[in-house]
């Protein structure tokens, strides 16, 4: 089933959120292949964007096969995210969404991300000069509930504002910038955002399957589903999800330990030839733990993987893991304490 948001129609209502340092391009290409539908690129500062900064523009690098995608800023700066989200629809990305729901402190001390929750005038600036600077694509926010109000008042208010300037459409994370990723996310008060606003409303926070994503959706009657830390080292979700809630399949598809081993391996490759074996060989040390979190003897696996440069050992390290592991080995668990 596919979401309609302004002029864009996404093949489907299950979308990947942006992760920083984790929704790269090789990320995206292996989650594609397997289902999703449509992505968001890491988040990316208005202000390195606007002053050109090489490692930024680097992030922004993108393929074809790799649509319908998203961008999104954070700053806090109208003239500045105008500035930028400029520079994003010339590049010719999809969508631009907006960061509200960054709960780091140093973002935070900026006046960015979640900050701009505390701020609901500027943050309607921020809108309107985005709005204003995009043309014909769709403009949306993505933002917690709330900053310290837990009610979800907070970002029913900024989502009418987002309405009234012009937005297509809202993410809401049920959690406050407090809570940082503590407790539940509360799908209530994503429901009490849905009912302030006619533009399509996505709800987000720990959904990893299907009776999940049934459930937000029942509990706030979003119109669409945002996966964030679910889709780590797990690209077979968004399938599962979308076809769970069609009813198109009763129990999840769970991949061969032969098929996780060759996903992993894919993943490591296309690291390599998009960012290089360097930074290939960095990311791995994340990117083995998604993959393998709570699968037996993973930790030798992952000192192994740590004490390496070299890409080729980290993939002889990586296929004799799972050629160890016995054929009914359990999926691995998503690793959803992992946090920014
Ligand atoms: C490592 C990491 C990086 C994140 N980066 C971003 C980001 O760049 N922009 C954003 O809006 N949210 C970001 N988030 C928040 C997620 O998109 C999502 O809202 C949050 O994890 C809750 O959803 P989940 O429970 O499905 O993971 C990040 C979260 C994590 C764990």
């Amino acid at each position: 089933m596919g979401l309609q948001i302004g002029s864009l129609l996404l093949p489907s209502r299950i979308v990947q959120s942006p992760l920083a340092a984790c929704s790269d391009l090789p990320f995206r290409l292996v989650a594609r292949e397997r289902g999703l539908g449509f992505c968001f690129l890491e988040m990316v500062s208005a202000q390195s964007l606007t002053r050109e900064n090489a490692k930024t523009r680097r992030m922004l690098a993108t393929l074809p096969e790799d649509r319908p995608l998203g961008a999104q800023l954070i700053g806090c700066d109208p003239g500045m995210m105008a500035e930028a989200a400029a520079i994003l629809d010339e590049l010719g990305f999809d969508l631009i969404d907006m960061n509200l729901g960054c709960p780091v402190k140093k973002v935070v001390s900026n006046g960015e991300g979640s900050a701009l929750l505390k701020n609901p005038a500027l943050a309607e600036k921020v809108f309107r000069a985005v709005r204003g600077a995009v043309k014909n694509k769709p403009v949306t926010v993505k933002m917690r509930k709330g900053f310290n109000d837990p009610s979800g008042d907070e970002a029913a208010e900024m989502a009418r504002r987002a309405e009234a300037a012009g937005l297509d459409a809202v993410t809401v994370h049920g959690r406050t910038q407090a809570q940082q990723y503590a407790g539940h996310a509360d799908w209530e008060a994503i429901g009490k955002v849905k009912r302030a606003v006619k533009i399509p409303v996505l709800g987000n926070g720990d959904v990893l399957t299907a009776q999940d994503a049934r459930q937000l959706i029942e509990t706030s009657g979003c119109d669409g589903v945002m996966i964030g830390r679910g889709g780590l080292g797990n690209p077979w979700i968004y399938r599962n999800l979308e076809e769970g809630l069609s009813g198109a399949r009763t129990a999840p598809y769970i991949p061969s330990v032969a098929e996780r081993k060759a996903t992993l391996l894919q993943h490591l490759a296309l690291q390599r030839r998009y960012l290089g074996d360097r930074q290939a060989a960095l990311n791995m040390r994340r990117i083995t733990v998604w993959y393998t979190q709570g699968l037996p003897y993973n930790k030798a696996m992952r000192v192994a993987v740590c004490s390496t440069m070299d890409c080729e050992e980290i993939a002889r390290v990586v296929a004799e893991f799972f050629d160890n592991l016995p054929a009914d080995a359990p999926p691995p668990t998503v690793p959803l304490l992992l946090t920014e």
